[in-house]
Formats: structure tokens, C-alpha cells, sequence
């Protein structure tokens, strides 16, 4: 064994195991641990013990269930390396709902593989990568005897609704979050065979809009053309949020978009970008987007706004003459460095309060938030895991940005002080939140290798 480098141990040890890995990963992807469904609130009490009794074989000093208003986290931690760094594990073990469910090939709940891939519920996001880690952990005990850095893991349960208790959890347990790097493996590859580095994650401002024109719904030919409808009024504020070139219009929206190097835009342009694929990946659907910006600038370093839901009015079969007294609409924002949700909060209500007709109620909730993250890739760790990916993928790894967020990220690497490596497995075309999401067992297997190398190196070589 300890002649036999661990580049050649861990390859073999994991393909020995795979099946064995994918069978227990099976059995926790089988509990429906939707977070955003209330009926589904024990599920995530089981998908915590699940992963806690999981935990256990793995010998850790500490593995510990938090309870939350919500939905419970699982801690755990191996304090066995005296003088080595601490790695902090991030990863959430709910998921999102499965509708439409007609259009998934194999129940969202019973893994399946076919052709490389292993399709269920939470495959990538994010229970099949937190599973890369244990399996990492595995791995590095067997073939190596011992941990070589100490570790602690915290696996949330409310990532997908907005991670609202994790920073109270936070706050309560700061000691034992304590660590030299967070790692995170929710993110995707830039494509299928290059492993990625996320260096640059947007953040999210997600609201509610609600327009009330009049206190009950009127007869559009009573008084269609007489009386504002709040439908149109709606209508009207949500097509003014952005202008004609694709910016959005909101006054002082981009005063606090960081402006980024030509060099960091030359290092964007040499990613093999196929608009191609892109637009397959996209569904077909037309560019858009601010002018003198690349679609990967555009989802990386530059901030966007989406409408996600409008309701008003009527929406049953055939057709009902009325006039819409209340209309609402769900809409998000990206954010890039350095916004902050809360000023673009402010930035959308004064924006508002002057587009607003006269007469027309407005109520604006705030329903997510989360900040912007620009890794610090010049800390050793960034290198390190280059190093890791390339010896296990056989390619060189790359730094992307994603257009996705993880509120979290923020809160964490800000509480600490700490850099948060975001090591991730997915594909854009895995179909995370989707009917037939997937996660390719290529990935599994090199990603739990690259893990396995990075924690071997960082415990060789101890950076600080
Ligand atoms: N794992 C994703 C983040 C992500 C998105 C990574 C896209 C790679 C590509 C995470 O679970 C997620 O879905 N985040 C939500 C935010 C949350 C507050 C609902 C998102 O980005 O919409
Ligand atoms: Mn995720
Ligand atoms: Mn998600």
C-alpha cells in the first residue's frame, strides 16, 4: 500500500467500489426530501438521519443532527490530523419537486442508470456530489489508512428554499464550523471531460409584486376603457424594467457592478464556448442580453432580471369579459460583485413608486436573497485543486463563473474569513430542477478521485 502512489490507489479502490458506492447512493435518493413541499417536512427528518447513519461507518468524532425551525442539518466531524488543516464540507440534502412527473423516463426516486448516467431526483443536486465526498473520505481511510486533514462537514436541508436557518446554525455552532477552506460541490463542469473551478457565483434578490387597482373585479364592458385594469398596468411596469438593448432600467442598478479586467474577459474567451450547444442547452430559446456582452459574460459577470410568474386575471378555458382588480408577478434578479440584494431592494421599490400608476396599490415582498461570491484564486488551494482535477480527469481544470447561486457561499466565506473552493460535478445539461435529472458516473468516479487527491495533497503539503 505505501508504495503504490495514490493517484494508482484511489483510481483502483473506486473502481472497485463504484457499484457499491452508486447502490448506497440509491438508497438515499430514495427518500423524497423536498424541501419546498409541506408534506414532505419528514421526509427531511429521514433524509437527515439517513445521511447521519451514513456518517457513522466513516468513524467521525462528532455526527450530529441540528434541528431548525424548518428542516434539520447533519454535522459531522473528524478532528484526527493534530496540525493539519481543516476542510469545512458544504452540501444540502434537499431537493426540488419532480413536476412535471409525466415527463420523467424512470421514477424521480429509484435511481436508474442508462448509458453512463444515473437519473434520479437529487443525482447531482446536490445529494449524488455530497455523496462524491463520503465516498472521498472512504477512500482515503482505506487506502491510506487515516485522514490526512482534519475535516467537518454540514449538510443543509433548506438550501433549495432559500437556506433561511443556516446562519442562525451558524451563529450557534461558530466553534464547530471553524476551518481553514470551505469546500462545495454543487456546481457544474464547464463541459462533460473539463473539470471546473467556480470562481465567480451571482447572487439572487427575488420578489413578489402585487398591483391592486380597485377593490373588486369589474365587467370589461361596463367599464373596459373607462377604469385602469391591473393586468395592463402590471404589464406595463414589468416590460419598463428593462430597455430595448437588454439593460435593466432601474436608475443606479449598475453602480455597484463591479467592473472586470480585460484580462479576466481574455481568460472567459479562451473556454471552448460552442454557441451551438449552448443554444441546445438553452432549449432553443432566442439570445438576449446586454450589447457588447458574450453569453458567458453575460451569465458570469454581469447581472440579469427575470420574470418567473405572472397571474392575473382570468385562466380558465374559453373566455370571461372582466377587468382584473389584482395582478401579481414573481421576479428575480442575478446579482454580480459587488451588489447587494438589500440595495437593489431599495433600488426596485423607488423605481416603483415612480413607474406606478396613480391610484394603483403596490406591495412588494422580498421572498430570497443572497450575495454575489468572487473567490480569491490566488490562495494555494485554488492551485491544489487545479492540480487534483487535471491528475484525476486527465485534462486541465479551468476557472468558470456560474449564472446559478448558493446563498450560502457568501454568508459562510464572509463569517469566516475562509475561501470557499467550489468544486463541482455537474453538467449543464443535467437537468438540476428538471424532469430526468442525471449525473454522469464518469463524473462520480473522478470527482470522488479528484476529491480524495486534493484532501492527500493539502495534507502533504499543509498551505496556509
Ligand atoms: N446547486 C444550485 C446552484 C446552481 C445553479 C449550480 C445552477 C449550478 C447551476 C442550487 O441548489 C440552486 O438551485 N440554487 C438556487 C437558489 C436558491 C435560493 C433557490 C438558484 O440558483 O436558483
Ligand atoms: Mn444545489
Ligand atoms: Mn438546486
Amino acid at each position: 500500500m505505501l508504495h503504490t502512489p495514490p493517484v494508482e490507489a484511489f483510481h483502483s479502490f473506486i473502481e472497485r467500489e463504484q457499484r457499491r458506492f452508486l447502490a448506497e447512493l440509491t438508497e438515499w435518493l430514495r427518500i423524497p426530501s423536498i424541501s419546498s413541499l409541506p408534506d414532505h417536512k419528514n421526509d427531511l427528518a429521514r433524509c437527515a438521519q439517513h445521511l447521519a447513519q451514513s456518517l457513522a461507518p466513516l468513524h467521525p468524532d462528532r455526527v450530529e443532527i441540528w434541528p431548525t425551525p424548518r428542516h434539520p442539518a447533519v454535522f459531522a466531524s473528524w478532528n484526527q490530523a493534530p496540525g493539519q488543516p481543516t476542510v469545512l464540507i458544504y452540501g444540502h440534502h434537499d431537493v426540488q419537486p419532480v413536476d412535471p412527473i409525466s415527463e420523467w423516463a424512470s421514477p424521480p426516486f429509484e435511481a436508474t442508470v442508462r448509458d453512463g448516467r444515473l437519473y434520479a431526483r437529487g443525482a447531482t443536486d446536490d445529494k449524488g456530489q455530497v455523496w462524491m465526498h463520503l465516498k472521498a473520505i472512504e477512500t482515503l481511510q482505506r487506502c491510506l489508512g487515516r485522514l490526512p486533514i482534519n475535516l467537518s462537514l454540514i449538510v443543509e436541508g433548506e438550501e433549495e428554499v432559500g437556506s433561511e436557518n443556516l446562519i442562525g446554525l451558524f451563529r450557534e455552532h461558530s466553534k464547530d464550523l471553524e476551518a481553514d477552506v470551505v469546500c462545495v460541490s454543487d456546481t457544474d463542469m464547464f463541459q462533460p471531460g473539463v473539470p471546473s473551478i467556480c470562481v465567480m457565483m451571482r447572487g439572487l434578490a427575488y420578489f413578489e409584486i402585487r398591483l391592486q387597482s380597485a377593490s373588486g373585479d369589474l365587467h370589461s364592458g361596463s367599464f373596459g376603457g373607462a377604469v385602469l385594469n391591473a393586468a395592463t398596468a402590471l404589464s406595463r411596469l414589468l416590460a419598463e424594467l428593462h430597455t430595448r438593448d437588454g439593460r435593466i432600467a432601474i436608475q443606479g442598478f449598475y453602480d455597484d457592478v463591479r467592473a472586470v479586467s480585460e484580462a479576466e474577459r481574455a481568460a472567459i474567451r479562451t473556454l471552448p464556448f460552442d454557441a451551438h450547444i449552448f443554444r441546445q442547452q438553452a432549449a432553443g430559446a432566442p439570445d438576449f442580453g446586454e450589447q457588447g456582452f458574450s453569453p458567458l459574460e453575460r451569465l458570469w459577470i454581469r447581472p440579469s432580471l427575470d420574470i418567473n410568474g405572472i397571474t392575473a386575471g382570468f385562466q380558465g378555458p374559453g373566455s370571461k369579459t372582466v377587468i382584473p382588480s389584482v395582478a401579481s408577478a414573481k421576479l428575480s434578479f442575478r446579482l454580480v460583485a459587488d451588489q447587494d440584494p438589500a440595495r437593489v431592494e431599495s433600488l426596485l421599490r423607488a423605481h416603483l413608486a415612480r413607474a406606478c400608476p396613480e391610484g394603483v396599490q403596490l406591495e412588494l415582498t422580498t421572498l430570497h436573497s443572497g450575495f454575489p461570491y468572487r473567490a480569491p484564486v490566488d490562495k494555494p488551494v485554488f492551485s491544489l485543486a487545479k492540480k487534483a482535477l487535471e491528475r484525476a480527469f486527465g485534462r486541465p481544470a479551468v476557472f468558470v463563473g456560474e449564472g446559478g447561486s448558493i446563498p450560502f457561499i457568501r454568508q459562510i466565506s464572509d463569517a469566516t474569513g475562509k475561501p470557499c473552493l467550489l468544486l463541482g460535478f455537474g453538467l449543464p445539461e443535467g437537468n438540476a430542477h428538471a424532469p430526468n435529472e442525471w449525473l454522469s458516473l464518469d463524473n462520480f468516479r473522478k470527482g470522488i478521485e479528484s476529491i480524495a487527491l486534493l484532501y492527500e495533497e493539502l495534507g502533504r503539503t499543509n498551505p496556509r
